[in-house]
């Protein structure tokens, strides 16, 4: 059992050291929302579902926010299925719209204008392609959710 305690702790500190989120704020935001339910602030949730939405609905925004995105690949591309998948419902609202304006055109728009500046959300296209860290960490956690699997099915077995 100190095992699988040990294991939990290594387990939550990778998952910390991962996602980094309070140097990220936006991607905090969402990557909770992945899993949490109603946002606060519908509006906040509102403009980022449909900023990131349009990142990952064009390929060549995507392609930039994958490669800057500070958190690892498995993640951002969730991020962005998640935010994709969602703002649909958000934009035939028309409460929603009414309330905060379209920000789904709003995001259209404005993200068409920053890439023409070279940026996409908060990061610049400039010096691409960078290296960003996705690997070792991802093969700890897999290891260890690994063992840990194992763990549980030979203790309990
Ligand atoms: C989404 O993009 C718009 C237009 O650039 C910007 O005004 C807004 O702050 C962005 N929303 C978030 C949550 O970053
Ligand atoms: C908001 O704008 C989008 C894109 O231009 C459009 O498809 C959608 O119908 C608009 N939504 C509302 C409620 O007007
Ligand atoms: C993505 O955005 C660029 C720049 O705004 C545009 O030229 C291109 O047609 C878009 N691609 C898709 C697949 O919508
Ligand atoms: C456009 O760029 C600004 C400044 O970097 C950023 O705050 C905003 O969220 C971007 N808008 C979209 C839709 O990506």
């Amino acid at each position: 059992m100190q095992l699988l305690a040990s294991l939990f702790v290594l387990l939550s500190v990778f998952h910390i050291a991962i996602a980094a989120p309070e140097k990220y704020p936006a991607i905090e935001l969402l990557v909770r929302q992945d899993t949490a339910a109603a946002p606060a602030n519908p509006c906040a949730d509102y403009s980022m579902t449909a900023n990131m939405s349009v990142i990952s609905a064009n390929s060549s925004y995507r392609t930039a926010f994958m490669q800057k995105a500070p958190v690892g690949t498995i993640i951002t591309a969730r991020m962005l299925n998640a935010a994709q998948a969602k703002l649909p419902a958000l934009t035939a609202d028309t409460q929603l719209n009414s309330q905060c304006g379209n920000l789904t055109a709003v995001a259209l728009a404005e993200a068409e204008k920053n890439f023409t500046q070279g940026i996409v959300a908060q990061f610049t296209t400039e010096g691409l392609p960078v290296g960003i860290k996705a690997g070792p960490e991802v093969i700890l956690i897999v290891g260890a959710i690994t063992s840990l699997m194992s763990a549980v099915w030979v203790f309990s077995g």
